[in-house]
This record gives C-alpha cells, structure tokens and sequence, in this order.
C-alpha cells in the first residue's frame, strides 16, 4: 500500500489538542507499520477559530475539510466563550460543520474491553461483553429546527426552538441503522417519544416502512424515557440503537458509561455516498473539551484514538490494519496502564502522553495481520 490520503485536522479547545497529538502519534505508527501515508492539515475551530478569524467555523477550515478524505477533529468549547454570542458559540461551528458536510449519521459505538468490566460505576455482570451502537440522527431535529428565537422583556420573555424532521431525513438515517443491524446481530431498537410528540410518530411510521425491505432485521420500538432505564437495567438486550439527535446525544453520553468512562467512546459522523463511493466524513470523540483538564495531561485520548481507528476502516478501508489499534489499546489496557477515569486496584496511572506512546508501541509491537 502506498496511497496518500487527506486528512483535516482540527485539534480544537480544552484538551482537544492534547488527545489529538495522540492519535497523531498512532497515526505516524500505522503508517511505519503499514507502509502508508497520510497528508496532515490543521486548521483551527470552535475556540480556536474565533481566536483566530473571529468566527467558530473560518471559511478556509471549512474549505479545507471540504476538500480533504476526512476530517478529525478534537473537541471544541470553553468557560472562556461562555458569555459570547450564542450564534458564534464554539458550539455552532461543530453543528456548521456537520451540517455544510451533510454529515446526518453519528455513529457511537459502545464497547467494553475485558479489563475494565470493574471499572464501570455498574455491576460487572451486568456490563460484561457490552457492544452497543447508538446511531444518532445529525443534521437535523431541534438542534437544526426554525423557527428558533429568544425575544421579548421580562415577564414577555420567551424563548423557542422546534422539533422537526422530514420524511427523507428519516428513512436516511433509518436505512443507515438497518444496514448497522444487518452487519452485526440483527437487532434494532428504534427510540422515541411517539406518545407525546408529532415528529416521533412520523419517525416511527417511517421506520416500520423501511423495515419492510430488511426482512432479517428484528425492529422494535422503545420510548426514550424507558430507554434511558432499560440502558441501566440491562444493556445486553441492545445490538444497534436508532434515534434522533438530541435523544441520541443524551442516550450515548448514559451508554459511555457501560464502558468505565465517557473518554473511551469515539464516534464517526458520516454523509451521503457521493458519486465515487467515498462520504464525507468527520471522526472525533463522543465527549467534549473538559476545559477544567485542560493542558494537564491527565485525561483519556482513548476515544479519539478509537475515533482514528474508525476513520482508517470507514474513509480509507483499512479494515483489518484498524482492528490492531483496538489490540493494541487492549494490550496496553491489559498491561494495567490507565489514566484517572478508568483506574483500577493494581493499575498504574499515567498521564495523556505516556498513554499515547504506550498504544503506540504496542501497535509497532504487534504482529502485522495474516495478508496485509
Ligand atoms: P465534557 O464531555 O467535556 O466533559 C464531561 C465530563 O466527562 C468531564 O468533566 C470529565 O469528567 C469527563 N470526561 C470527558 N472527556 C474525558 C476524557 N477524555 N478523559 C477523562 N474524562 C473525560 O462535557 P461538558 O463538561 O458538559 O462540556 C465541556 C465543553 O465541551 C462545553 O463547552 C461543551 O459545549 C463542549 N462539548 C463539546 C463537544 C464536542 O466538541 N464534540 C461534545 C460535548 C461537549
Ligand atoms: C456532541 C456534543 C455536541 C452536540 C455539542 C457540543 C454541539 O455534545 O457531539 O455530543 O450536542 O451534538
Ligand atoms: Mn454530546
């Protein structure tokens, strides 16, 4: 293999910088490793892009991100923003970006590792073997909604957002999450809130209709409030998970703690295939930018590592190659070394870095995989 791929990519604020310079670090391994390369472009957002060019989401990022194989991107967001404009928030040059790329499917896998079934606030039996997918709806719903307004004075102050999704966003992402299904166990739980509201009663007519053309797939329908506790009760019951986005950000946040921490859980944010099969794509972790852990080199990077992993199977086909950062996170994870968040009796605490290099090496270390 000796391809070279554009990647885009945008360490953000709080400790984005710091967990993106790891997955670069497991980036330069895979391509010792692999005998590839891969083209590196920053370019700054959120914060950063208000710092520089004033605005969350600079044209030439976009423009960059545009014209690049993938995007990866850290996390964006801190105190400092806070009291900004809410239209130039850090925040809304993730959703700009989302929504400029078309990117309406999240995907957030949910998978424990063997040694950290102890380390999760649930009991050890009831998290054991966990490998959920939660496919969140991304481009649209109440974070997209108009009309949305804050106006008025005093006892006349209102504010408003609005729920919305169209029969095409529906079947898009739905299709997406029969397909999740078909690749994996064949379960799928679709979660809404069809009892009270009018856009959950067309999301869910709309998916018994594609569950017409997926015959092997085994479709049920759960309310999201019943979901959040069914997720506690007892995980296991869930292969793949379709909801909508704002469901979807709360309902993954809840499943990244079947794992031990919300800073193991990745997440790939795809588009429509294009006309030379390839999507648009944007991989970053699942959790934000902690500014209170900023530049401490405390917190974990392995939910950006795994965001890279995705990437290198998703965008550039590395399949079989990206299954041995998982083994090698596996290794290091076995060999004890853990930051704050997943620590364990017997464990050694490291920091960001020396989690970096460690997986790192551990991916040189492996054996390369049968035909690669
Ligand atoms: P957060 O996800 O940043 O952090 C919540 C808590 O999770 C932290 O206090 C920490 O205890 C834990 N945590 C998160 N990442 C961790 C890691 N890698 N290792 C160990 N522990 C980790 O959410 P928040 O505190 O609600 O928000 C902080 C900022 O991040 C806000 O500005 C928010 O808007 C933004 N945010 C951005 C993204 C994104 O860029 N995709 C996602 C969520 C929140
Ligand atoms: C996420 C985040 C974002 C979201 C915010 C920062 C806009 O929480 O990616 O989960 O709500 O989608
Ligand atoms: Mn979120």
């Amino acid at each position: 293999m000796s391809a070279t791929h554009k990647i885009a990519v945008l360490p953000g604020d709080g400790i984005g910088p710091e967990i993106i310079e790891q997955a670069i670090k497991v980036l330069k391994a895979f391509e010792q490793k692999f005998n590839t390369r891969f083209e590196l472009t920053y370019a700054p957002m959120g914060g950063a892009g208000i710092d520089a060019e004033g605005v969350p989401l600079p044209a030439s990022t976009l423009k960059l991100a545009q014209e690049s194989d993938a995007v990866l991107m850290g996390s964006v967001g801190d105190f400092k923003y806070d009291n900004l404009d809410p239209k130039i928030r850090p925040e809304q040059g993730l959703l700009q970006i989302r929504k400029a790329l078309g990117l309406y499917a999240n995907l957030r896998p949910v998978k424990g590792y063997k040694c950290l079934e102890h380390v999760s606030t649930l009991k050890a039996e009831v998290v054991n073997g966990i490998d959920v997918m939660v496919i969140r709806e991304l481009t649209g719903g109440i974070y997209f909604g108009q009309p949305r307004a804050r106006e008025g004075q005093g006892a006349e102050e209102k504010a408003y957002d609005t729920l919305i999704y169209t029969q095409p966003e529906i079947e898009r992402i739905a299709r997406i999450g029969f397909e999740m299904a078909l690749s994996r166990r064949k379960n799928l739980v679709s979660v809404d809130k069809a009892n009270v509201l009018a856009s959950s009663q067309l999301w869910r007519d709309v998916v018994n209709t594609v569950a017409k053309d997926y015959p092997g797939v085994e479709l049920s329908h759960m309310y999201v409030d019943n979901a959040a506790m069914q997720l506690i009760l007892n995980p296991k019951q869930f292969d793949v998970i379709l909801t909508e986005n704002m469901f979807g950000d709360i309902l993954s946040d809840e499943a990244s703690m079947l794992t031990g921490s919300l800073g193991m859980l990745p997440s790939a944010s795809l588009g429509q295939k294009k006309a030379n099969g390839q999507r648009n794509a944007l991989y970053e972790p699942s959790h934000g930018s902690a500014p209170q852990f900023a530049g401490q080199n405390k917190v974990n990077p392995i939910a950006t590592i795994l965001s890279l992993a995705m990437m290198l199977e998703y965008s550039f086909g590395y399949a079989q190659e990206a299954a041995q950062i998982d083994q090698a996170i596996e290794r290091v994870l076995e060999a004890g070394y853990r930051t704050f968040d997943i620590m364990g009796p017997g464990a050694t605490e490291v920091g960001t870095a020396t989690l970096g290099d460690k997986i790192a090496e551990a991916l040189i270390q492996l054996p390369a995989p049968v035909g690669v």
